[in-house]
């Protein structure tokens, strides 16, 4: 049973995400690649459904994030706003749609509203992206930003380990965030960076910090669905709270489906027709 005291009815904005870090209401944020799933976590009464690139881990089997291409991510969007009509829709811009040209951003960025009708785009990284997010935010398009760890520069960080850790990173991040805040983005994404690092970002930026794996003193979190439904079994990293076997009772299911089929247990006459 639920203890949400949430409006479940009325539609998530991006200005309404502010009002709720205003608040001091936190913000539910999960991932969804596909119209049953988004039909069900939206009715749920999740605030924010990010069609994240991890669609590359969990849907495609890709070790990275980096092969998902433009096409595949709106392929996605498309589906998740079919099954959403309260939560607030944002989609990533995936790796090469964005980084080093805004113009190509900005179309990027277009083609997803365009094609998918969501109702935001997240991007990952600070300064070295501002003048992309700029343009795409010029054209009235919703962004959020990602900070920490950024899985799309795998291949530069060399690891998936806990980000900010030394003084000089921790400075970078907090100037990103104040950046982002500034230049007009509607909130941002941390990822496994230091709790108290997070939390002074959270306080010192206007805008809401969605955190994953950076603690509770945040304004709201995100995790990647198949892995708190615990379809994914194999990640298990400190901050994931795992609250469902999905996996198990699949698993337990099609075993059972397959032992009625073998015995001719099913169907039976009143399946039939
Ligand atoms: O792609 C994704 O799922 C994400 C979340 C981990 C925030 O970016």
């Amino acid at each position: 049973m639920s203890t949400n005291t949430t409006d479940n009815t009325r539609k998530v904005t991006t200005r309404r995400l502010v009002e709720m870090k205003q608040r001091g209401e936190k913000i539910s944020m999960l991932t969804a690649y596909d119209y049953s799933s988004a039909k069900i976590i939206d009715a749920a009464g999740i605030d924010v459904i990010l069609v994240g690139d991890s669609a590359s881990n969990v849907m495609a089997g890709n070790i990275t994030t980096l092969p998902i291409t433009l096409d595949q991510m709106i392929y996605h969007a498309k589906s998740v706003m079919k099954g959403t009509s309260r939560a607030l829709v944002v989609v990533d811009l995936p790796f090469g749609t964005y980084q080093g040209n805004s113009k190509e951003a900005l179309a990027s960025a277009i083609r997803i509203m365009k094609e998918s009708h969501a109702e935001a785009v997240k991007m990952e990284g600070g300064s070295e992206i501002r003048e992309s997010i700029e343009r795409i935010l010029s054209a009235g398009i919703p962004v959020m930003g990602h900070l920490g760890l950024t899985p799309q520069s795998i291949n530069k960080f060399g690891t998936y380990s806990v980000r900010a850790r030394q003084e000089e990173e921790a400075a970078k991040l907090i100037e990103d965030a104040k950046m982002l805040d500034e230049i007009g983005c509607f909130g941002v994404v941390i990822e496994k960076v230091p709790a108290e690092l997070a939390a002074r970002v959270a306080k010192e930026i206007t805008i809401p910090v969605i955190g994953i794996g950076a603690g509770g003193g945040v304004d709201g979190q995100v995790l990647v669905m198949h892995d708190m439904l615990g379809i994914n079994q194999g990640f298990s990293p400190r901050f994931l709270r795992r609250y469902a076997d999905v996996a198990g009772v699949m698993t337990d299911a099609v075993q059972r489906y397959i032992d009625d089929v073998k015995s001719g247990d099913f169907p039976s006459p009143a399946e039939s027709y």
